[in-house]
């Protein structure tokens, strides 16, 4: 197999730096990152690893900063179309944006056009795995999987379970079921592709589908749970009307066997002590999503609460009530959040969360987020000086302070490059 030398200022954070310390940030001022067969074979200084690749061809990517691909822990492909939608909160702008648009991905067609710019979009944001939603028509997912085998990604997707949605837009739990197992049949474990059992949220699921998603999960030890929990004041207030024998939120979907370590809950904004404890202890992650949060005006999620339960966290875009595809926006966002909760969120543990954290949570650890040799060569080319002022700002900056002013003035148009599995699938 042929060997590719990249040459770059190489970053990977593949350890918690809040827990681990600084020895979790490896940078090469002037690196080497040598691929092979779609993965790392050499990660480190240029001047250390040359002689030994001394045949291999060169890619020079001077100036640039090389950093693993991002993870989008949580976003909804159908929604890219409603991305920016004006007025309401959550449950409002469900009825009145969300579920209108989705309903229109029960034409096939639709959801491949729309599939295919979204992953298109992502790549060119930098994002080369994420955790998506569909909607409740199994086709949404066909055609998400279908778009992502043919750009060789790393994705994890599901079907929508509602059914207590709205009237074009439900499946009952015997369909949820039949469609669910049809999809991890043909999809869990194909290329890199894995599969999520998804219940919308506790509103749309009865307590039937709830526990059918549960049995889902316990009948398949490789998938993932992803749902959304503890967003809205409005929505927080719907599930204690109706699920009135639980303690809280979360308690509802412990009931149904849906928090563990393979579950992913996107918000947590509103989350007690008591329930982040649970969460911590049950290993279940949460999408960090501040752009959505601040769009809907859902709340601050509290970073270093998690952090003190050790609940893992990752982040999310959550588009369409999200306002931005790239991660670097998102960080920026994140960072401000954590500000308003009295903290600063440091810039390489930001670019943890985004990577080697979020591919934790996704229990893709061992095959992404680092760069480490072994791992998948998914991985972004960025250019610090894409715009005048990221350019004037990062002059003869520590890194430190350049990743901050990436975080805070970067989007992508900052992505030079990017790469999944080896191979240049974006270039701006
Ligand atoms: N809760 C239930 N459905 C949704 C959704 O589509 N987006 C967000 N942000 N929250 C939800
Ligand atoms: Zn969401």
């Amino acid at each position: 197999m042929t060997v590719i030398r990249h040459r770059a200022e190489l970053l990977s954070v593949p350890q918690d730096p809040a827990t681990a310390g600084p020895s979790a940030i490896l940078h090469h001022p002037d690196g080497l990152l040598a691929i092979e067969d779609g993965h790392v074979l050499a990660f480190g200084a240029w001047d250390d690893l040359a002689a030994r690749f001394a045949e291999a061809e060169i890619v020079d990517h001077k100036g640039k900063l090389i950093v693993p691909g991002f993870v989008d822990a949580h976003v909804h492909f159908p929604q890219t179309d409603r991305i920016a939608a004006h007025g309401e909160q959550l449950l409002e702008w469900l009825e009145r944006h969300i579920f209108p648009a989705e309903a229109a991905f029960a034409e096939k067609a639709h959801c491949d056009e729309v599939a295919a710019f979204f992953l298109d979009e992502l790549l060119r944001n930098g994002t080369t795995t994420a955790l998506v939603f569909g909607t409740v028509h199994a086709a949404s997912v066909d055609a998400l999987f279908e778009a992502a085998l043919a750009r060789d990604m790393r994705l994890i997707a599901g079907k929508v379970l509602m059914d207590l949605g709205p009237e074009d837009l439900r499946d009952s739990v015997a369909e949820g079921r039949a469609d669910t197992e049809d999809l991890i049949a043909r999809w869990h474990g194909k290329g890199r592709l894995g599969y999520a059992v998804t219940p919308r949220f506790a509103l749309t699921s009865s307590d039937a589908q709830l526990a059918d998603a549960g049995a889902l999960l316990a009948e398949h030890p490789g998938v993932l749970l992803h749902t959304h929990l503890s967003e809205n004041l409005g929505e927080i207030a719907a599930v204690a009307e109706r699920f009135t024998d639980e303690s809280d939120y979360l308690a509802v979907y412990e009931r149904f066997g849906l928090v563990g370590p393979r579950s992913v809950f996107a918000h947590g904004v509103h989350l007690d002590d008591d329930a982040l404890v649970r969460m911590g202890q049950a290993g279940a992650g949460i999408a960090f999503c501040p752009t959505s949060n601040l769009f809907l005006g859902s709340g601050l999620f509290d970073l270093a609460r998690a952090d003190a339960h050790h609940v893992r966290t990752g982040i999310g875009t959550d588009v369409g009530a999200g306002t931005s595809f790239s991660i670097l926006s998102t960080l920026g966002e994140a960072y401000k959040v954590c500000r308003m909760r009295g903290r600063a969120l440091d810039p390489f543990r930001a670019l943890y969360l985004a990577t080697a954290g979020g591919a934790a949570m996704l229990g893709l650890g061992e095959r992404i987020g680092g760069l480490q040799p072994g791992q998948e060569a998914d991985f972004v080319v960025l250019d610090s000086a894409a715009t005048p002022l990221l350019a004037r700002r990062t002059a003869g900056q520590s890194l430190h302070d350049r990743l901050f002013a990436l975080q805070m003035l970067g989007d992508d148009r900052v992505v030079a490059h990017s790469y999944v599995a080896g191979r240049c699938v974006h270039s701006r």
